[in-house]
């Protein structure tokens, strides 16, 4: 089978921990016999500085044209400026937005081997297995009104809004649901529903179509308790279904739990996976950022954009074997002692991103 994808390296290290995403597709497709076949483009910073936006209507058409795209990261100190009229996040959101990309599944997991690489204690980590999807085109991010004015009395005022309508709530929901069903059958939709009438919304929703999947366990959690259990009880977690805002935040504090913001990929699906039609439209991207102090040096993980990529066989182009053998790759060259600069400690082989790739691709 051929598959296009659309490559998005962005700033900072992005360009190098995709380079070496691209090497682990490219060891897939001569091992599994796929041809995979990249479309690149610009987005964030040096989007900005080339064209003036962070991303162009000709880029995103691109995307939309490919089976599935590849982010590397966004952003950067050059164009940190908070006046700026074009912001590299924008093309970020632009594109999340434009594409339909609802569904950011974002998985955690304690390797045995990293437990020692991590600043909790490893029997508070010691077998956290948890995925957060969180929703990704509502909420603060795009609810309006949404902008910065200057009162009558001359004082400065700001507004964001929270807006969530029914559907976008349910068809978030039922990812997490269809997503439980695969794994431990546990979800945890979380909220803030003694304050916000979103979250009440959001936990009634949950509520209701709970009852169309009574082999799943649902609890509703407020967003502070959850943030304290996250590092007090991880391993409780299964599958938590959050907004936008909410998520973001608590799969920051959730990497931790794996030892490296380094080592957790991401896809966010313009559909429903793991159902009827396990496919879905998706963009690849590790959670961390563009670490500009280190762009270049070779010394970024490239493991969280490897494992996004494996995501992407898996959920955007229905290779679940060969999103394994990515996955068992990875797990042995960690096994085998190498460590890039970020989760290094003693007695470990330190590498360079391009290294950590080579071994990945000759393991697959
Ligand atoms: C993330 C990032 C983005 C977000 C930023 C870069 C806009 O933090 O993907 O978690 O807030 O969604
Ligand atoms: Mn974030």
């Amino acid at each position: 089978m051929k598959y296009l994808v659309a490559v998005l390296p962005g700033d900072g290290v992005g360009p190098d921990v995709v380079n070496e995403a691209i090497r682990t597709l490219n060891a897939v497709g001569r091992r599994f016999n796929h041809e995979f076949q990249y479309k690149f483009g610009l987005i964030g910073g040096i989007s900005i500085d080339k064209h003036g936006r962070a991303l162009t209507q000709e880029t995103l058409q691109m995307c939309s044209e490919c089976n599935a795209v590849l982010l590397g990261a966004v952003g950067g100190p050059k164009w940190d400026n908070p006046q700026a009229k074009a912001r590299p996040e924008d093309g970020l959101l632009t594109i999340r937005k434009e594409l339909d990309l609802y569904a950011n599944l974002r998985p955690v997991k304690m390797l045995p081997m990293m437990e020692n690489s991590t600043s909790l204690k490893p029997e508070i980590v010691r077998g956290v297995d948890l995925i957060v999807v969180r929703e990704l085109t509502g909420g603060l991010y795009f609810g309006k009104p949404k902008k910065r004015w200057i009162t009558k009395s001359g004082a400065r005022r700001a507004v964001d809004s929270m807006v969530y309508t029914e559907k976008e709530i349910d068809r978030l929901i039922r990812v997490g649901w269809e997503i439980a069903l695969k794994r431990r059958k546990k979800l945890t939709s979380v909220d803030k529903a003694n304050v916000l009438e979103s979250s009440r919304l959001w936990r009634q929703i949950a509520l209701e179509i709970s009852a169309e999947y009574p082999q799943v366990k649902l609890d509703s959690m407020l967003v502070d308790a959850c943030a304290m259990r996250l590092i007090q009880n991880p391993t409780y977690f299964d599958v938590i279904v959050t907004e936008n805002t909410f998520g973001d935040i608590l799969t920051d504090e959730a990497s931790l739990l794996s030892g490296s913001m380094g080592m957790l990929p991401s896809a966010s699906l313009a559909g429903i996976p793991e159902g009827k039609n396990p496919r879905a439209f998706g963009l690849y991207e590790p959670i961390h950022g563009s670490a500009p102090d280190i762009a270049g040096l070779n010394q970024a993980n490239p493991i969280a954009t490897i494992l996004s990529a494996a995501m992407m066989l898996h959920y955007s182009f229905g290779l679940s074997r060969e999103a394994a053998a990515v996955e068992s790759a990875v797990l042995k060259v960690l096994e085998e002692g190498y460590r890039s600069k970020d989760i290094m400690s003693a007695g470990m082989k330190q590498v360079g991103t391009i290294e950590m790739g080579k071994l990945i691709e000759e393991s697959i």
